[in-house]
């Protein structure tokens, strides 16, 4: 008989190829973290055709940026870098500083959109659809998250397929199969970002609770899963 497990790793694994049949070309957004580490073993085990790229903001990790090498060594796969325009990092960064995004949440959300949201938008361009890694029980922001839903701003459909997983089932996925995960895990970073943003959390804290901590629970979105101000919760007719 198979157990919970077993049905939710089957179930995701059907999602990822559907996906893939019917949604191509799609990609996969990988933070490389824990989560992102799960489908990335999942696609790539499977050989399925979606390409996995990472946002690459040049304020990530030496630990995260590591992840590529660890990707590459394991499965033979060059996970694709979308880096920020140099122009407008240069630009903001002279006129406002190199972290004022701890002076408001506007300069936050602005460091944010010339370092993921605007790279992302290049790196979706063309396709179909995109995949996250998202899980419902990681924020108050995500507990109504879909593992399909229509993503207006983007003009294509957007995947959640660890909508369900719990944090317990990401961590026996990555035991049990041996998958590489970031170092920091151990240290106290469920969440991970970027380097300025993250802190390790204490235990009993929040998993997110280490993201931008200095900011208000409700706004800690950084704007690569927002449209106009809103979180994109539109499922498909
Ligand atoms: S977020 O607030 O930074 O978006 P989180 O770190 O929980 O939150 O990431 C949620 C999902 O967003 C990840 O599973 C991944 O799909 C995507 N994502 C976040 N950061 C990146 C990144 N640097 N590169 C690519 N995808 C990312
Ligand atoms: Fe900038 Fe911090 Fe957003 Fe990274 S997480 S893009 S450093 S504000």
């Amino acid at each position: 008989m198979q157990s919970a497990f077993d049905t939710l790793v089957r179930d995701t694994n059907a999602t990822l190829v559907r996906i893939a049949a019917d949604f191509s070309p799609a990609v996969f957004a990988s933070s490389l973290a824990a989560e992102d580490m799960v489908l990335t073993d999942l696609i790539l085990r499977a050989a399925l055709p979606i390409q996995i790229f990472t946002l690459e903001t040049g304020r990530l990790h030496a630990e995260t940026l590591g992840m590529l090498d660890r990707i590459k060594e394991t499965y033979g796969y060059t996970v694709t870098p979308f880096k920020p325009e140099t122009a407008a990092v240069d630009s903001y960064v002279a006129q406002h500083g190199l972290n004022a995004f701890y002076d408001s949440v506007e300069m936050r959300k602005e460091c944010c959109r010339i370092r993921k949201v605007e790279p992302l938008n290049r790196a979706l361009a063309g396709n179909k659809a995109w995949v996250t890694g998202q899980r419902r029980a990681q924020s108050t922001t995500r507990n109504e998250l879909a593992v399909q839903e229509d993503d207006a701003a983007h003009n294509m459909s957007k995947f959640n397929p660890l909508a369900d997983w719990s944090e317990e089932d990401v961590w026996h996925y990555i035991r049990s199969h041996g998958v590489p995960y970031n170092p920091l895990h151990d240290k106290g970073f469920p969440s991970i970002g970027c380097e300025p943003c993250t802190r390790a959390i204490e235990p009993g804290e929040d998993v997110r609770a280490g993201r931008w901590w200095w900011e208000n629970p409700d706004s800690k979105e950084c704007g690569l899963h927002v449209v106009d101000g809103k979180l994109i919760r539109i499922k498909p007719a």
